[in-house]
């Protein structure tokens, strides 16, 4: 599925166009692809994995910082709705991924149908990137919020372990469900959080895998 998913995003990239991709295996599949099709393409990544594996494959990787607009941005996600909110949780990377997202004009997930669900269920955290004078008073206001708080790799000796950004990471667990649109405001609006797991509006499109098919739905 993951393939089939990969196999139908290569369809959509031409030659000269500047491409973000994310991490993951549906990706690792889709940078092989773009290696033996030997698309004509500049790559910007979030995932030190992903650069890795591009420059592995002799693709051009360049900074996001010098790119001014990404023409399409591919990623995977943890679970996705139908209206194509998504979480982002697993790698801890979703500052830059959101970044590259907001850069790109088209946000494109790669999914099999195991990842889509009518609501998003939350059976991942949100996972917060945040400033590490913060985590205390992140902590009690996302509880506030009526969310679990566990600080990531919080059983390192000295409880804490920094993000690429130099930052923390702390998952937030929330059931029942909340409100998405509700969440999104009230967690950016916390002092010393830098940015959330959940996306929010943010994909344009998803490409979705089941055993026979793929199927692109739009925002
Ligand atoms: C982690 C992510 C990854 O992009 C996602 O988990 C990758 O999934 P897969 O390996 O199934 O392509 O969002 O938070």
């Amino acid at each position: 599925m993951k393939k089939r998913c990969a196999l139908r995003a290569l369809d959509l990239i031409e030659d000269g166009m500047t491409i973000g991709l994310g991490g993951g295996s549906t990706i690792s599949f889709l940078i092989s692809f773009i290696r033996d099709t030997q698309r004509a393409v500049q790559i910007v990544t979030p995932s030190y994995a992903t650069a890795s594996l591009c420059a592995k494959a002799g693709l051009t990787v360049i900074p996001t910082h010098l790119v001014p607009q990404i023409d399409l941005a591919f990623d995977g996600c943890d679970e996705v709705d139908q209206s194509l909110n998504a979480l982002k949780s697993g790698g801890a990377i979703h500052t830059k991924e959101k970044i590259i997202a907001s850069l790109a004009k088209e946000y494109i997930l790669l999914v099999d149908e195991s990842k889509v669900f009518q609501d998003l269920r939350f059976d991942v955290p949100v996972a917060l990137e945040v400033i590490p004078e913060a985590r205390l008073y992140v902590a009690n206001e996302v509880k506030k919020l009526g969310a679990e708080v566990v600080e990531r790799n919080s059983s390192a000796k000295d409880g804490i372990t920094m993000s690429d950004n130099g930052n923390l990471i702390i998952d937030a667990y929330f059931q029942p469900t909340p409100k998405l649109k509700d969440l999104n405001t009230q967690l950016k609006q916390i002092v010393g959080v830098v940015e959330t797991s959940l996306f929010y509006q943010i994909a344009t499109k998803m490409i979705v895998a089941t055993e026979t098919t793929t199927k692109i739905i739009e925002r």
